[in-house]
């Protein structure tokens, strides 16, 4: 029988993802050289991962931990005699009838087990286990998604809670600390003349709007507990290129919508044609060269949102080498300007 798959083997991604779902952080000082009681567990984390890579005595002790602390899945997995055998496994591991974090390790360091199947196992573990691999706060990041306003209730933030978020907002990346944008509440006193306005609105952009499509107009602007109007506002005759004053004010926006579901809210940003109207943004006080990016709803989510799948980081994150410059890109050619986006997607 071949030998197991020495830890340092199993290339960068294999090794960080095993080491934080079957080695517990716990287990670290005790294995490190150099570990000491007041390292982070991210940093007890990244030590773990730099011993193993370098192989030798360090990468043996921690290998035969983890040999010690999956022994029953070791020996489960042992008389598997090919991948197909392996694979069958490790189904039961994701049935839940076995645990996760010794059949992975079992499965990864198995001599039959291929290139392949390592990595559907490392898909399956990091979607199975994704926001172990962070500290809470980056967990919190991963899990964000966007709430219907039809899915809020009250409470919504109050002017605590918003002073938080637009706190958050004014600490993203900001090129030359412009803030170039702002940030309108609609509060519940002035909704229903909010309503009227996004009402004649719909009627100028379509005449024949339906009663239904009127009333749909309208509850955009009363059917949330909270609503904001997300506002960019680049400054003229700044140094700051225009195209990094619109990236700082996205960035601020994510993170509001981030601050607000750190605070247990739940959210989403919705433009539509409206947020193109220049009468409206007239009677939202916007001044010549200001933009209406969006409205932001928040309140109190009524159930979770269901988890969605995201785009892997595979998709989008490409090492660069002087070869790859001339090979197509990851998508098509990129757009011939931003504003061919405008209209797309719009609700
Ligand atoms: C500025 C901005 C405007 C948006 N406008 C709309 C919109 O009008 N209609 C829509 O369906 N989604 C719109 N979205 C996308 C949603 O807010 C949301 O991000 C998207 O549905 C993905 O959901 P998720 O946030 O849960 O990943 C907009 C996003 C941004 C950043």
């Amino acid at each position: 029988m071949p030998a197991p798959l020495p830890l340092a083997g199993l290339g960068r991604h294999l090794l960080r993802s095993v080491l934080r779902v079957s080695l517990p952080v716990q287990e670290m000082p005790a294995l490190l050289p150099g570990a000491d009681a007041s390292m982070s567990d991210a940093a007890l984390r990244r030590l773990a991962e730099s011993t193993a890579a370098a192989g030798g005595e360090g990468a043996a002790a921690i290998q035969a931990r983890l040999d010690v602390l999956h022994a029953a899945a070791l020996s489960r997995f042992a008389p598997a005699a090919d991948a197909a055998g392996l694979e069958a496994l490790w189904r039961t591991a994701l049935r839940g009838e076995l645990p996760l974090e010794g059949a992975y390790w079992a499965l990864l360091v198995h001599p039959q087990a291929d290139r392949t199947l390592r990595h559907v196992a490392f898909g399956d573990v990091e979607m199975l286990r994704p926001a172990d691999a962070a500290p809470a706060s980056l967990g919190a990041l991963l899990e964000r998604r966007s709430i219907s306003p039809r899915r809020l209730d009250a409470p919504g933030p109050g002017a605590e809670d918003i002073e938080l978020m637009v706190q958050a907002a004014l600490s993203a990346p900001d090129h030359g600390r412009l803030h170039p944008w702002r940030v309108i509440e609609f509060r519940t006193p002035q909704r229903e003349a909010l309503a009227a306005l996004f009402e004649a609105e719909k009627r100028r952009r379509d005449p024949l709007a339906s009663a239904a499509d009127l009333r749909r107009a309208r509850a955009h602007a009363t059917e949330a507990p909270c609503l904001l109007g997300f506002v960019v506002s680049p400054r003229a005759r700044k140094r700051v290129p225009l195209r990094e004053q619109w990236l700082a004010a996205g960035a601020a926006l994510g993170n509001l919508l981030n601050a607000a579901h750190q605070l247990g809210y739940g959210g989403i940003v919705l433009s539509g044609e409206r947020c193109f109207d220049d009468a409206l943004a007239r009677q939202l006080g916007l001044q010549p060269g200001e933009h209406l990016a969006g409205f932001v709803s928040l309140g109190t989510a009524r159930e979770p949102a269901p988890p969605t799948a995201r785009a892997l980081p595979q998709e989008v994150w490409r090492c660069w080498t002087p070869d790859t410059a001339a090979a197509p890109a990851l998508r098509g050619p990129a757009l011939p300007a931003a504003r061919a986006l405008d209209g797309e997607g719009l609700s």
